[in-house]
């Protein structure tokens, strides 16, 4: 069976560890391993704007010893002329892997199924996986390990990062809290998975509506657009209930003192987060953005690994 990564409970907390050292070590030796030396080709699929994925997607697999393809939905046949599982019969006769950003995750899930290339997904509206692999790299750096420390999401608990977050903060043994209005919780199934995961590795799950009560004494504050991308009719009402969650520096005093900010980019400064915040010195927002290529290339290294054998 050809192992995927569509959401962040697609790998075990054990795999998850071995992907983030790869990646420590692919950040310290770049060209260390060329697994698409060919070059093979991974195609990188977008149906949705994107500047961090397709940049370090396309960085990444050229520093892997492959050749990126960077496919635009608007002009290929996906997502009209023909369904995902017809794409990828086409695709994995000619490319070693096939990244996918799109809104549905049941789309990712046809691709999948009907494949023999490992697929990954590169954000859908559920789910943002391979940004979690970078967040957690970025919250290892800083703080030595994961398992026992306390992040609060705050924002749209719907989210994909919101999410990924219960999933993937799960699987490291962290305790994650979520604090978004009611009418934008996470979903109840992904909230079930995620505290079955918790229970295994130590950690917790708890939402709250309260951004006050949930960020007192955390270790890591995140938060994301209020509007995400297919979102874009729905911001007028969605201005209107999520302002009590905005961070801003009288959120981040409740905190640990060093508490980390972490936002995945692209941000709407003065809306979820202030300037003050986002551009201050608990920010790094930075590493976190580059740590997309280095968690990435360990993902792509790791998955080929897996199904060659
Ligand atoms: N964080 C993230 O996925 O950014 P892009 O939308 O620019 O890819
Ligand atoms: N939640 C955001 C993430 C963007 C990287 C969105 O889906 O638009």
């Amino acid at each position: 069976m050809t192992r995927h990564f569509l959401r962040d409970d697609d790998i075990t907390p054990a795999e998850q560890a071995e992907i983030l050292d790869l990646a420590v070590q692919l950040k310290r030796d770049r060209f260390a391993a060329k697994p698409l030396a060919g070059p093979q080709t991974v195609a990188v699929i977008f149906d949705k704007s994107s500047t961090r994925t397709r940049v370090s997607f396309a960085v990444g697999v050229a520093d892997l010893g492959g050749s990126p393809l960077i496919i635009s939905t608007a002009n290929s046949q996906l997502g009209g002329k023909e369904t995902p599982s017809d794409t990828a019969r086409v695709l994995e006769r000619m490319v070693a892997a096939i990244v996918w950003r799109t809104y549905a995750q049941a789309g990712l899930e046809e691709m999948a199924a009907g494949t023999t290339v490992p697929v990954v997904n590169a954000l859908s509206d559920e789910f943002h996986p391979c940004q979690l692999l970078a967040d957690l790299l970025t919250i290892r750096e800083q703080r030595g390990s994961l398992a026992g420390l306390t992040l609060a999401f705050l924002g749209d608990g719907a989210s994909n990062m919101a999410q990924s977050y219960l999933l993937a903060g799960a699987t490291a043994g962290m305790h994650i809290r979520v604090a978004s209005p009611a009418a934008y919780a996470p979903d109840d199934a992904v909230v079930v998975d995620a505290i079955a995961i918790a229970t295994q590795t130590g950690g917790s799950v708890t939402l709250y509506t309260d951004p006050i009560e949930a960020v007192v004494g955390v270790d890591v504050v995140v938060t994301d657009t209020w509007v995400s991308m297919g979102k874009e009719e729905e911001k007028a009402e969605r201005l209107a209930v999520f302002g009590a969650y905005r961070v801003d520096a009288e959120l981040m005093e409740l905190a640990a003192r060093d508490a980390l900010f972490m936002h995945c980019l692209p941000a709407d400064r003065g809306y979820e987060v202030t300037a003050e915040v986002i551009d201050g010195p608990q920010s790094v927002i930075w590493d976190e953005a580059e740590n997309r290529l280095h968690a990435q290339k360990a993902l792509l290294a790791w998955l080929l690994a897996k199904n060659a054998g």
